[in-house]
């Protein structure tokens, strides 16, 4: 299938037109939000998955049966994403956790009203960058990645699942409401402090027994294992796994070992030019 085939614009930024629908991107504008939601936003490829995996076991209290009972993406559904309308999602009982890929400047009106508690999780871009490649290469419903230096253009320019990386940040740092941010860089580094982190945002108390026990669970070895989280359960011919997992490498700096010199030069400057205004320290800088 071609891009224009693969891909619809809504509000400037590409998605997949298979899994997000018209009345899909109806449905999350006409959603109603409640303070006590919990909303994880993430660019995609920058820890969504992981988060799926860390919040409902702290709103769980290490309890693991909806990790090792739900997939993920029922467990903590995207609103903009068509499954979202078959969730009965209004009936759920707070507080309802969920994702999202949108910008900022996307979330609807109830969002702005409402204040729901939002953790944004960021990764490096470049990270980011060369987990997208990988995952557009085993993906049946993404555009075919071409090559490397392609794709970093594309990348770079925005014209990708969920537009530019660097608006989505920009936008989601600048947001006026409160917002626990948490960097991929630091769940890697120390899994049970980011494991206490977000579960003090949630207002949850947890004991160090809890935390060791869900931070152990949600380690990458340990998650990939869990098959309602390493999506073993979407069949080949949509994502082929056996050419790349879904769960790759799970490390922070793989883009070192896939940049070449001249790529992470035009990597730097775009990133310098479109970043200089950011006053936000970002933990791979
Ligand atoms: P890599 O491709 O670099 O391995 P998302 O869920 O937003 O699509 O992000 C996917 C990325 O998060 C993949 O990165 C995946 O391996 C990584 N990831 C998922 N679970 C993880 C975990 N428990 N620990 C570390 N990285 C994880």
């Amino acid at each position: 299938m071609t891009e224009a085939e693969i891909y619809s614009v809504y509000k400037g930024v590409y998605v997949t037109a298979q899994l997000y629908t018209p009345e899909s991107l109806k449905y999350h504008e006409d959603f109603t939000f409640r303070p006590d939601d919990i909303l994880i936003v993430t660019y995609p490829k920058s820890g969504t998955t992981w988060t799926q995996e860390i919040v409902p076991l702290i709103m769980s209290e290490g309890d693991f049966t909806p990790v090792l009972t739900v997939p993920n993406w029922d467990r903590v559904p995207w609103l903009e994403e068509r499954r979202a309308m078959a969730l009965n999602l209004e009936q759920r009982p707070s507080p309802r956790i969920f994702a999202t890929h949108l910008h900022h400047q996307m979330m609807n009106e109830s969002f702005f009203k409402i204040k729901p508690r939002v953790i944004y999780v960021l990764r490096n871009p470049k990270d980011v960058f060369i987990s997208a490649f990988h995952y557009y290469g085993i993906a049946a419903f993404m555009a075919n990645p071409g090559t490397q230096d392609e794709f970093m253009e594309k990348f770079l320019d925005g014209k990708v699942f969920f537009g530019s990386w660097f608006d989505h940040v920009k936008g989601w740092l600048n947001a006026e409401e409160p917002i626990l941010h948490v960097f991929y860089e630091e769940m890697i580094a120390d899994l049970k402090g980011s494991v206490e982190k977000i579960a003090t945002y949630l207002g949850k108390s947890l004991s160090q027994e809890i935390i060791e026990k869900i931070a152990d669970h949600c380690v990458f070895k340990n998650m990939k294992q869990n098959k309602m989280s390493n999506y073993s359960l979407v069949p080949e011919e949509f994502m082929d796994q056996k050419k790349s997992a879904f769960l790759r490498k799970g490390v922070a700096g793989d883009w070192k070992n896939h940049f070449t010199e001249a790529q992470e030069q035009r990597f730097n400057a775009v990133y310098k030019d479109k970043m200089k205004d950011v006053k936000f320290k970002l933990m791979w800088d």
